[in-house]
């Protein structure tokens, strides 16, 4: 019995923030490539202190914004940093496009706390910003990115598997790639949550559903309308489920809500 605990507290646990679901999908085809039978867990579950204590190896992923860490995720990182001491942790990174050291950005914070840094990868998907033209591509561009990005997450799981982890924005060339990219001009983007968020109560139907679903109770109702605060992350989860596309953020439109099942088979 006891080498039976031992045993399963020695398998790999893959915990990941994920607003529109492109950076779940790819942990899980990450994570049971390497274990079929890991578990992923997202930052948000209650139990997930718990987990992080009870597993040595990590895979953690998220998506980039501005060439940095999601405020969320940076925040999770400094609430719980004593959990990440001499954890094994691999990091992935998704991106609509260039993200420079996305993987970099949480290793260099585990780093300071202890953790040691096995590897990064970082993966390409659909872009999720649904309120912006800038890169929005077709059904069959996107199906052509997941296909991509399949193939290059199962290579990547077999060279962790060879002991030799891919190294994807830990070096110095990508840290540069992400300052100078990015990260110069946008990191006040992710410094503090956000106060932008806007429903158009004029089309909304008190379905709610946005309540139920953001990560940071940024949502509540007064006088029988969606009310926002300022604690805004810019996942993009309530914009992409809302059924009357009443939310914005960044954009004033709804033009793609992001749906990664739109682009599998
Ligand atoms: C506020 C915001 C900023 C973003 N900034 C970048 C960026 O700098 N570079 C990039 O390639 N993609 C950027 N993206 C796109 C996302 O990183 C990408 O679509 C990601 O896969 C979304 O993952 P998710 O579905 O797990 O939330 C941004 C998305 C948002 C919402």
């Amino acid at each position: 019995m006891q080498n039976k605990i031992k045993e399963a507290k020695s398998n790999m646990l893959g915990i990941y923030f994920s607003g529109t679901g492109n950076t779940k999908y790819c942990i899980d085809k990450f994570v049971k490539n390497i274990e079929s039978d890991a578990k992923i867990l997202s930052i948000e579950s209650e139990n997930i202190k718990e987990e992080l204590l009870n597993n040595k190896d990590i895979v953690f992923a998220y998506p980039i914004y501005y060439s940095s860490l999601p405020k969320i995720v940076r925040d999770f990182i400094l609430n719980n940093k004593d959990l990440f001491k001499n954890k094994n942790v691999f990091i992935i990174a998704t991106m609509g496009l260039f993200s420079g050291d996305g993987a970099g950005c949480s290793a260099r914070i585990l780093k300071k706390y202890g953790a040691n840094i096995m590897g990064g990868l970082q993966v390409k998907m659909p872009d999720c910003i649904a309120d912006v033209k800038a890169l929005k591509r077709s059904k069959e561009e996107n199906k052509q990115i997941i296909l991509k990005a399949e193939s290059k997450i199962i290579n990547a799981a077999q060279k962790y598997k060879n002991n030799a982890p891919t190294k994807e924005g830990l070096s110095i060339i990508y840290h540069i790639a992400g300052l100078v990219g990015q990260r110069l001009w946008f990191y006040n983007k992710t410094k503090e949550y956000s106060s932008k968020l806007k429903v158009d109560n004029n089309k909304c139907t008190k379905c709610n559903r946005c309540i139920s679903l953001c990560p940071m109770n940024n949502l509540k109702v007064i006088d029988n309308k969606i009310n926002t605060k300022n604690k805004c992350t810019m996942c993009y989860r309530c914009i992409t489920n809302c059924p009357a596309k009443a939310i914005t953020l960044l954009g004033k439109n709804v033009i793609e809500q992001n749906n990664i099942n739109n682009y599998i088979n």
